[in-house]
């Protein structure tokens, strides 16, 4: 039996979060360069969206670079840059045809102007795709995105447009970037380390963490499908007793 068919298909997690890890270990065990690994990797992200899409899960978000990331050489800079304007190039006619819409998340400021030319331009084309929402984290932290939502709501204050009462978790949670959509349910995280590395502090609060030893050029549907059927195993009780999530299932 496969993991996917000990998939529950009427209990799929919303959104599923992945940490794509191992990109230059993979590289450096075949005596290849790191740039070698993230090649490889754009296939592994291929195979990714294409089992989250064909399973049903409405949104998928992907960590690409983080704002840590900026501080990688140089040259590794440069070249996941061109990749990634490769990779947005060559996929956006699949994006359409697969009915899925790009989003992206992160400080696109940092970004060269023809990076975020075609981001903005794939985002536009694949707007209409109602299937799953590709969530693209792209210089992007966790505290970077917090300490912009506090300014936006301290600049609401000042300007009279909300009272300081009225400062909740929901304003928290609509000053983000990702006010539209619904917190994670499962993150993934390869390449066997057990950290978030700053990626959606505030969204995981409840998700559930599920960590593989592959690293990212090898994970494939299987691995994805996997942790979906393990993900289904698992006891949400969000602070509740096990007797209470019993009663009311
Ligand atoms: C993940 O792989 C890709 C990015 C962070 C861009 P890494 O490049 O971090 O690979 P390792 O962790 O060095 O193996
Ligand atoms: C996290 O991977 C960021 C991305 C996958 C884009 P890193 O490889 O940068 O994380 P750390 O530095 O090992 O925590
Ligand atoms: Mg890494």
């Amino acid at each position: 039996m496969t993991f996917k068919d000990q998939i529950d298909m009427s209990r799929l997690p919303g959104h599923v979060a992945v940490i794509m890890d191992g990109n230059g270990r993979w590289a450096h065990k075949r005596g290849r360069e790191r740039i070698f690994g993230h090649h490889q990797g754009v296939k592994a992200v291929r195979k990714t969206v294409e089992a989250a899409a064909e399973l049903g899960i409405k949104f998928l978000t992907l960590y690409a670079f983080s704002t840590e990331n900026w501080n990688r050489p140089d040259e590794e800079v440069s070249a996941l840059m061109d990749l990634m304007v490769d990779s947005i190039n060559n996929e956006t006619h699949t994006l359409v045809e697969k009915q899925i819409s790009l989003m992206v998340i992160g400080d696109l400021s940092r970004l060269s102007e023809n990076v975020r030319n075609r981001l903005f331009e794939t985002m536009k084309i694949t707007s209409e795709g109602t299937r799953m929402t590709l969530v693209v984290a792209l210089s992007y932290s966790s505290r970077w995105e917090i300490s912009e939502a506090c300014r936006r709501i301290a600049v609401a204050v000042k300007e009279g447009r909300l009272n300081l009462e009225e400062i909740n978790e929901q304003t928290m949670s609509d000053s983000l970037t990702t006010s539209h959509i619904p917190d994670p349910e499962l993150m993934i995280r390869t390449s066997g380390e057990k950290r978030i590395s700053n990626f959606l502090l505030w969204q995981l609060a409840y998700t559930e963490l599920y960590f593989t030893e592959k690293l990212w050029p090898d994970f494939g549907k299987e691995d994805f499908y996997k942790a979906v059927a393990d993900f289904q195993k698992r006891e949400r009780r969000y602070g509740k007793t096990s007797e209470q999530i019993a009663e009311n299932s």
